[in-house]
C-alpha cells in the first residue's frame, strides 16, 4: 500500500475527529477526550454488530478498520483516534501509512505510563488475545525500558461481560479471579488495562489486585498525547461549539437503542440518540 502523506489543507480547526472501537469500551477513551479537550466535535463510531475483535484474525481487523476510517471520513474529520487496541495492535501501522489524516491508537500511550510507574519492573498486560498474541505492548514498552519483564495474559471473557453491562457481578468478581491469580503469584506493581472495555471493570479489577499494584488506563495519556499532536498541527479547536451544533455523535452497526442506554451510564452527557448504519457498505 502505497504511504501517505497528511493532506493539511484538507484539514480544518473545527472539523471533528472520528474516534472507534469495536463497541463500547472506545467509550471509556471518548470520555476522556471530552474531559481534556471539551470544545471538540467528536464523531463516535462502535461496531456492535461485529463486535468482539479480540478472537478475530489480523486480516478481519484490518478490513473492518479500514471499512470505519472510511465512513468516518465522510465528515471531514481532521483526525482519528483508534479507541481499541485490537485494531491499534492489528490495523494501525496499516491504516497509518494509508492515511491522510493523523491516526492515533491506544498502545503506545499505555506502553509509556506502564515504563515510567513500574518500580519492580515487572508488568502484567490483560488484554484480548489478539492484543497478547500481537506482543505489541513488549515491544513498545521495552524501546522504552529494557529493564522490565512483561506478563501479558489474555481475558476473552472480559469484552461480553462488558457489553452485557455486568460491571459490577458476582459472575465478573469470579472470571476476574481465575485470570488475575497468576499475575498476583507473579508479584506485578503495574497492570495495562489493555483493552478498552476494562476500565468499566475496573473497580473489581482494582479490589482483586490490591493496592501494591498500578492500574494503567490508556485513556489518560491517549487523549494527552492527542491534545498535544493538534496543537503542534495547529487544530485545536479553542471556541465551544456553537450550542445545538451536535458536539457529540454516535453511530453504531447494529441496534442503537442498547447502545444508547449503556453509553448515558457511561458519558454523562445525555446522549439522545445513536444512528444505526451498515458498516459492510464502505
Ligand atoms: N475494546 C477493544 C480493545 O481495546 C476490543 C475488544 C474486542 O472487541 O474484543 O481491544
Amino acid at each position: 500500500m502505497e504511504e501517505m502523506t497528511l493532506n493539511r489543507e484538507l484539514l480544518k480547526k473545527d472539523a471533528p475527529i472520528g474516534v472507534f472501537d469495536s463497541g463500547v469500551g472506545g467509550l471509556t477513551v471518548m470520555r476522556e477526550i471530552m474531559r481534556q479537550i471539551p470544545n471538540e466535535k467528536i464523531i463516535y463510531f462502535g461496531d456492535t454488530a461485529r463486535v468482539p475483535y479480540g478472537g478475530k484474525s489480523q486480516d478481519t481487523v484490518t478490513r473492518y478498520s479500514e471499512q470505519i476510517v472510511r465512513f468516518l471520513k465522510t465528515f471531514q474529520i481532521k483526525t482519528i483516534v483508534v479507541a481499541c487496541n485490537t485494531a491499534s495492535a492489528y490495523a494501525l501501522d496499516i491504516l497509518e501509512k494509508a492515511s491522510d489524516v493523523p491516526i492515533i491508537g491506544v498502545v503506545r500511550p499505555g506502553a509509556k505510563v506502564a515504563a515510567e510507574v513500574t518500580g519492580n519492573g515487572r508488568i502484567g498486560v490483560i488484554a484480548t488475545e489478539a492484543t497478547i498474541s500481537s506482543g505489541i505492548y513488549t515491544k513498545y514498552i521495552q524501546e522504552l525500558n529494557q529493564n522490565v519483564t512483561i506478563y501479558g495474559k489474555a481475558c476473552p471473557l472480559f469484552v461480553p461481560l462488558v457489553e452485557e453491562g455486568l460491571l459490577e457481578d458476582p459472575v465478573t468478581d469470579e472470571i476476574a479471579r481465575r485470570y488475575l491469580t497468576e499475575l498476583i503469584d507473579i508479584d506485578i506493581d503495574t497492570l495495562i488495562l489493555g483493552c478498552t472495555h476494562y476500565p468499566l471493570i475496573r473497580s473489581t479489577l482494582g479490589k482483586i489486585m490490591g493496592k501494591n499494584v498500578t492500574l494503567v488506563n490508556p485513556a489518560y495519556e491517549t487523549a494527552r498525547e492527542l491534545k498535544e499532536m493538534l496543537t503542534e498541527l495547529d487544530l485545536l479547536q479553542e471556541k465551544p461549539p456553537v450550542l445545538g451544533s451536535n458536539q457529540y455523535q454516535f453511530y453504531v452497526s447494529d441496534k442503537a437503542e442498547k447502545f444508547v442506554h449503556f453509553a448515558n451510564s457511561i458519558i454523562k452527557y445525555g446522549i439522545l440518540s445513536a444512528k444505526s448504519i451498515n458498516i459492510e457498505e464502505y
